[in-house]
């Protein structure tokens, strides 16, 4: 059974936070949230994340999809990010991650699902086309989020202003220190194309999933900190909506 607290933020938001006795609950919540959004509406946009936090909770997904809970034939997703330098065969990429770890597992219409291409000839435009693409969407009906252990959501390092849409990162070091485990050629990890803070903001409901000790203290300082971009998650203070599903030991302080 998880524990349920409200923080109470200013101007009266509510962030509700769900803490999940280990990592196996916190993917079930996370995943029974996003399957009752696609039940009542079957063309949901779900923004979607990569890393390691997220590989329960579509495991969860295609096991309802496999019990014929949920219907994925409709729905249209966005991720937030992928690498600069990566296509779709390269393993280390989003694209790949994506289909590999939920897309090939669900009836989704693959021509509905949008990661940036980390393969464009030209960055600038890509980003700019994948803004397009977010704008045509509309919304995210709910856009799932990790968090670093720097406190950047998507790719929004420390520091990153809250106002701006798809861009070009440089990742920290403290990121490309996490990635250097996935990257031998630590250049191929340096770069990437991110959703900024204003989509993310944009989607009508946040689902922020964290998992594990090394998580603990940001996600305190994110939920109960000051708003600032040095900590970039601590955005979501501002936003009307959000669930925080944590198996991080928040909930037993
Ligand atoms: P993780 O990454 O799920 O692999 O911990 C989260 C993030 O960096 O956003």
């Amino acid at each position: 059974m998880y524990i349920l607290t409200y923080r109470v933020c200013f101007g009266g938001i509510r962030l509700k936070i769900l803490s999940a006795k280990d990592y196996s609950e916190m993917s079930s919540i996370a995943a029974e949230i996003i399957a009752n959004i696609v039940k009542e509406k079957p063309d949901a946009v779900l923004g979607l994340a990569t890393g390691n936090t997220p590989i329960g909770m579509y495991k969860k997904l295609i096991e309802m999809y496999k019990a014929g809970e949920v219907d994925f034939s409709k729905v249209k997703t966005v991720n937030l990010d992928e690498y600069v330098g990566l296509g779709a065969d390269d393993q280390n990429s989003y694209r790949a991650y994506m289909n590999k770890n939920l897309f090939s597992g669900i009836n989704i219409d693959i021509n509905n699902t949008n990661v940036p291409n980390g393969l464009a000839a030209d960055i600038e435009a890509e980003c700019k086309r994948y803004e397009d693409v977010i704008k045509r969407l509309g919304s995210q009906d709910i856009q799932v989020l990790g968090i670093g252990v720097n406190g950047h959501i998507g790719f929004n390092e420390p520091s990153i202003t809250f106002n701006k849409g798809t861009h070009v990162v440089e990742l920290t070091d403290s990121t490309i220190g996490v990635n250097s485990k996935i990257f031998k050629n630590l250049a191929a990890g340096a770069k990437a194309i991110t959703m900024g803070i204003k989509n993310i903001m944009n989607a009508k409901q946040i689902l922020l999933i964290a998992d594990g000790d090394s998580k603990k203290d940001i996600l305190r300082k994110a939920l109960y900190g000051e708003i600032t971009p040095n900590v970039p998650a601590s955005v979501l203070q501002l936003h009307p909506n959000v669930t925080v599903v944590e198996a991080c030991g928040l909930g037993i302080k």
